[in-house]
Formats: structure tokens, C-alpha cells, sequence
């Protein structure tokens, strides 16, 4: 199966060389972890450097501030859009069903229109409203997500989860299920500084790196990092620092709190 480059250094080597052509990836992560950020350059980059149009479907953020926000990284997605290698289309959640369940809808059109290969929507938050049901949820998101493979797109949806530090920061919602593959981003408290981590928690049909990675969010856009080296514990949020193998904890320097 083709793979593709999803603009973000680093995350196409911890991929086996990047997304699968037509899959389904989720960016989960608590408010403000750079979601939209992703999502953003993985349109941009596709439509500037990597030869393949995109769609940005948003409902949260109205087009303007999409456009604002990417020009601070240096992304000029107006320019893409007129050059017909993008387009931003801010809808609902009620209204993209219904056109992705018409004959020759909106997002039909417009991939006919400019030969688009990507597509992201921000966020699928918002369209777990439409229904409470959990199953009718998953055949909601299922049929969103296999329109889109029909149409021949790649597509990044992001996902909000509770701002939580710890084990609690689990993803349960419905989307989870469906997709191909899950990117998880998270904070973590490393001796008194917020860090961000990514962690690939699934990949359909290839290998992937299974360690946590440091990333960053810089001028120019995301960047994967290094391992976060000498702590362990990432995962809860609180990492100790490892001396020669062990933690403090271990090796008895702190006391263990009751
Ligand atoms: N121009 C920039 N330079 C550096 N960091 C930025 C810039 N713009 C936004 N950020 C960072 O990106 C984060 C917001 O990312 P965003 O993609 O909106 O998050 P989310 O969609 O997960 O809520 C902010 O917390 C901020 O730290
Ligand atoms: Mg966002």
C-alpha cells in the first residue's frame, strides 16, 4: 500500500515512512496540545511542497482565524487556495453528514474540483452531538470515515479530550474505534516545565514507533523530537528522573507519599 508524507518532521519516520494513501488517522489530545496545528500542516505542506490538495473542514474557527493562525507559522493558505491546491470550508457537523450522504455533494464537488488527496476535519468533538448513542455514534463516524476512502482522501480528524494528567487521559470516544490510526498528544510536567508528548497508539496495516516522543510547536510549525531521555514514567504525567536506570524513588532518595 502507497504511503504518504504528512508534512511533520519526524512523524513519517516513526510512521515507517507515513499514512497510509486513503486511511483514517485521529490527533487526540487535550485543548491546546496543537491539534489544529497538525492538521493545519499536514494540509499546507501536502498542498505546498508535497503535490497533493486538500480540504480543511472546520467547525469551530472561523475561516479567518485558520488563515491568521497559519500565517504565524509561515503558512499562506490563501495563496494555496487560490492556486486551487486548498480549499477551507466551514459547515457543521449536521450539514457535512448530509452532504457526504447526497449524490455529488459538497465534498464531492469539491474534489473534483481541485483533485484533492487530504483531507482534515477540526474537530470531530463537535459532531458526537449529534447523537448520545454510542453505536449509532460509531455507524455515524464509520460512514463519515468510509465516504471520504471512496473519494479517494487521506483524512486527519482531531479530537478533544478532558485536560486530565495521568492515567485518566485515556481515549474512549467512538472515533477511536473506527479509525486507522490514533496519535495521542498530551502534556507533561518535567521538573517544573509543561512539555508536550506524542505517542502513536495505533497503526492499521504497519509497523510504528511505540515510544514517547517530545514535540515541539516553533515558528515554523511542529517538529518531532527525541525520546524524552532519563525519566520514566511519562505516561502519568508526573515522570521522575532516572539515575543510572532507576528513579529516586527507587533508589530510596524520596519517600513515597501515602
Ligand atoms: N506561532 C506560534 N509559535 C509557537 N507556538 C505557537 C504558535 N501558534 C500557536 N502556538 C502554540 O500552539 C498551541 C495551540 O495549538 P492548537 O493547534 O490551536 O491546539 P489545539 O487545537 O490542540 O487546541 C498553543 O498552545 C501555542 O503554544
Ligand atoms: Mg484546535
Amino acid at each position: 500500500m502507497k504511503k504518504i508524507l504528512s508534512g511533520i518532521p519526524g512523524l513519517d519516520d516513526l510512521l515507517d515512512g507515513g499514512l497510509h494513501e486513503r486511511s483514517s488517522t485521529v490527533i487526540a489530545g487535550p485543548p491546546g496540545t496543537g491539534k489544529t496545528t497538525f492538521a493545519t500542516q499536514f494540509i499546507y505542506q501536502g498542498a505546498a511542497a508535497l503535490g497533493e490538495a486538500g480540504i480543511f473542514i472546520t467547525f469551530e474557527e472561523f475561516p479567518e482565524i485558520i488563515y491568521r493562525d497559519a500565517m504565524n507559522f509561515g503558512w499562506d493558505l490563501k495563496e494555496q487556495e487560490a492556486a486551487g491546491k486548498l480549499r477551507i470550508i466551514f459547515t457543521s457537523p449536521a450539514v457535512l453528514k448530509s452532504e457526504l450522504e447526497k449524490e455529488n455533494g459538497l465534498i464531492d464537488r469539491v474534489v473534483a474540483e481541485i483533485g484533492a488527496k487530504r483531507i482534515v476535519i477540526d474537530s470531530v468533538t463537535l459532531m458526537e452531538q449529534i447523537s448520545c448513542d454510542t453505536i449509532e455514534l460509531r455507524q455515524l463516524f464509520n460512514s463519515l470515515i468510509n465516504g471520504l476512502k471512496r473519494l479517494g482522501l487521506t483524512t486527519v480528524l482531531t479530537s478533544e479530550v478532558p485536560l486530565l494528567f495521568g492515567h485518566e487521559n485515556t481515549f474512549e470516544t467512538s472515533i477511536g474505534f473506527v479509525v486507522d490510526n490514533i496519535l495521542f498528544l498530551r502534556y507533561v510536567e518535567i521538573e517544573s516545565e509543561l512539555e508536550t508528548a506524542l505517542t502513536i497508539l495505533k497503526v492499521r496495516g504497519s509497523k510504528h514507533a511505540k515510544d514517547i516522543r517530545k514535540y515541539e510547536i516553533a515558528e515554523n510549525g511542529v517538529t518531532i523530537e527525541t525520546k524524552f531521555s532519563g525519566h520514566q514514567g511519562i505516561l502519568t504525567g508526573f515522570p521522575s528522573r532516572m539515575i543510572s536506570g532507576k528513579t529516586l524513588l527507587e533508589e530510596g532518595l524520596i519517600r513515597k507519599k501515602r
